[in-house]
């Protein structure tokens, strides 16, 4: 599919997805929100594709926010609309995607791009990012799921600090929070992704679903995580995934997953 605001590039079992506002800093109007969306569900659907990487383009910004443009004169209900359709269209999407999504953080990730950044599986910054979550600044909320993620990512206090101060902080201290995983130069940020990509994909695509599914328990509400990881370890025995894998190691050899 070919799309205005984005770019989605397949290779070798791994989907890029750029978004291409670079005048506007990759900030996320309502149209590059509902092409994210069809991105991801066409690469997560796609046999092909065992993990996506979301970057933004041009040596900038990974995403510098929702387009403010966009809502400035919004009433409570359409602010509240809009808070709840990105949520359930792209953020919470993304999260609990079962194909792993790294965000390779290559600018500024503000406000909804840092929320998109947490809402991937995990995070990867160049040594040029700087993050944070201005929305007060601007009489406003995080309402892309930062007040929910953020806290969960870097723990309370460094969260409420963030999101008070609306400050950004740079990669290194993205580190050390734990916010990002790795921090690259920047022309090395999607060699070093794909890097780690690629060894995500040799493991059994059925088996990190489960994972992905059994981790994410422990963040939703009225779920009991451990039990989420019983039935998920159980359904991998179910699989033909985790017959190749277990025979593979008792044969010693590389195993093949059939990724069903
Ligand atoms: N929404 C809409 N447009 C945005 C944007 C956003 N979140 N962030 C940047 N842009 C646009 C600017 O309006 C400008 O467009 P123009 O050239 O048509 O005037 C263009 O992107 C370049 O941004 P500019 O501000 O000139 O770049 P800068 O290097 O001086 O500053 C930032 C970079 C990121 C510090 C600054 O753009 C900024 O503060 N952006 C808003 C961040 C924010 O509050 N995000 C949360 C939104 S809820």
């Amino acid at each position: 599919m070919s799309y205005e605001n984005i770019l989605s590039k397949y290779d070798k079992g791994i989907t890029t997805i750029t978004i291409e506002r670079p005048s506007k800093l990759n900030a996320l109007n309502s149209a590059t929100i509902r092409e994210l969306h069809e991105a991801f569900k066409e690469a997560d659907e796609s046999k092909h594709t065992k993990a996506i990487i979301v970057t933004g383009s041009g040596e900038k910004a990974f995403i510098a926010g929702a387009d403010i443009s966009e809502f400035a004169d919004f009433s409570v209900s359409e602010g509240r609309q809009l808070s709840a359709d990105g949520q359930a269209m792209l953020f919470d999407y993304v999260a609990n995607l079962s194909t792993p999504v790294i965000a390779a953080v290559n600018g500024f990730a503000l406000g909804g791009g840092l929320e998109l950044a947490m809402a991937a599986h995990f995070r990867i910054a160049s040594d040029t990012a700087k993050l944070g979550l201005p929305e007060v600044s601007l009489g406003v909320i995080p309402g892309y799921g930062g007040t929910q993620r953020l806290p969960q990512l870097v723990g309370k206090g460094r969260a409420m600090e963030m999101i008070m101060t609306a400050g950004m902080i740079d990669a290194n201290l993205a580190l050390q929070y734990g916010l990002v995983n790795h921090v690259t130069a920047q022309e090395d940020l999607i060699e070093f992704t794909e890097k780690i990509a690629t060894k995500i994909i040799r493991n059994s695509s059925v088996a990190i679903a489960g994972a992905i599914a059994a981790v994410n328990a422990n963040f939703e509400d009225g779920e009991n995580g451990f039990d989420t990881e019983i039935s998920e370890f159980g359904r991998c025995f179910g699989t033909a995934d985790f017959k190749e894998g277990t025979q593979a190691f008792l044969e010693k050899r590389r195993a093949v997953f059939p990724g069903k």
